[in-house]
């Protein structure tokens, strides 16, 4: 029997209307403001559907877009501006930048109350060290998909293949801070497909097109696609679609994760402009 197909869309659609709740409670504007530099296609339409669905939410949005040759210093006092901004909540910079900047140095200049991404390694740090306040938007819609249905995580075997600081590693960090056995595999593993089997939830997030395929996967486990390609024959994952003969559960490309991310991105701005305007306490802080 083949396994059952998470719908991020609806779950997606779940967590903005609560967001968009949340925020009218809130009684204050929240704003998020993004930087996209260059012209990938792909960015844009990723960052217009963020305010879109800012917008939708009740969150009121900046959008600054600059040529792909803006000189780094330029990018780096917008940054600074929206830092000062009293009424900016959250910063996001869309990546990739182009090749001239360093993200690591654009990035971290978001101050990190206002890092909506958690990308600066004060969010990085508190997650490493059990203590969480803004954590990347990807990882955390998993998270939410999985309690959504009752996985059950502590003590199981979690395989996360990929790396990244965007999602690979903070993904572990959260399946560990619910007491997963967590592996992380990446593109110098040896025998990945070995690990892979172990796996009751196996996440794979590295760009790979049908990476994943049926024999790597444990009966029953429950499979998350991070997995972003497109290809000739359109937008597919990082894992085989014939996988979900052998998983109980798994999420599709499109329509599973990647909604969920800008859904958590609303999430996180509404948590940073309560934090900020209310000054409420951050954890360990
Ligand atoms: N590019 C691809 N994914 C992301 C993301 O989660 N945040 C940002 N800022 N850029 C991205």
């Amino acid at each position: 029997m083949p396994g059952e197909l998470i719908d991020g869309k609806a779950l997606a659609a779940k967590v903005r209307q609560q967001v968009a709740e949340e925020v009218t409670e809130f009684g204050e504007p929240v704003c998020l403001a993004t930087i996209l530099v260059g012209d990938d296609p792909a960015s844009h339409i990723y960052v217009s559907r963020k305010h879109d669905a800012s917008h939708e939410a009740g969150i009121d949005s900046r959008d600054h877009r600059f040529p792909s040759e803006t000189p780094e210093q330029e990018v780096l006092e917008v940054v600074a501006e929206l830092n000062a901004d009293a009424a900016v909540d959250g910063i996001l910079v869309q990546l990739p930048l182009p090749e001239h900047m360093d993200e690591a140095t654009v990035t971290r200049a978001v101050e990190w109350a206002k890092d909506v991404d958690g990308f600066h390694p004060e969010n990085a740090g508190r997650l490493f060290l059990g203590e969480p306040h803004l954590v990347p938007a990807t990882p955390l819609g998993v998270m939410r998909m999985l309690e959504e249905h009752d996985v059950q995580l502590e003590g199981c075997e979690a395989v996360v293949i990929g790396r990244s600081e965007i999602v690979g590693k903070p993904m572990a960090m959260l399946l560990l801070a619910e007491h997963a056995t967590v592996t992380i595999c990446h593109s110098r593993t040896r025998e990945l497909a070995e690990h892979a089997r172990r796996a009751d939830v196996l996440v794979a997030a590295v760009g790979r097109p049908g990476l994943v395929t049926p024999d790597m996967v444990k009966p029953g486990a429950t499979v998350i696609d991070v997995g972003v390609n497109r290809t000739e024959s359109g937008l597919v994952g990082d894992v085989d679609r014939a996988v979900i003969e052998v998983a109980g559960l798994m999420t599709p490309v499109p329509g599973g994760v990647g909604p969920m991310t800008i859904a958590m991105l609303l999430s996180n701005t509404l948590k940073a402009a309560r934090h900020r305007r209310l000054g409420l306490a951050v954890p360990g802080a």
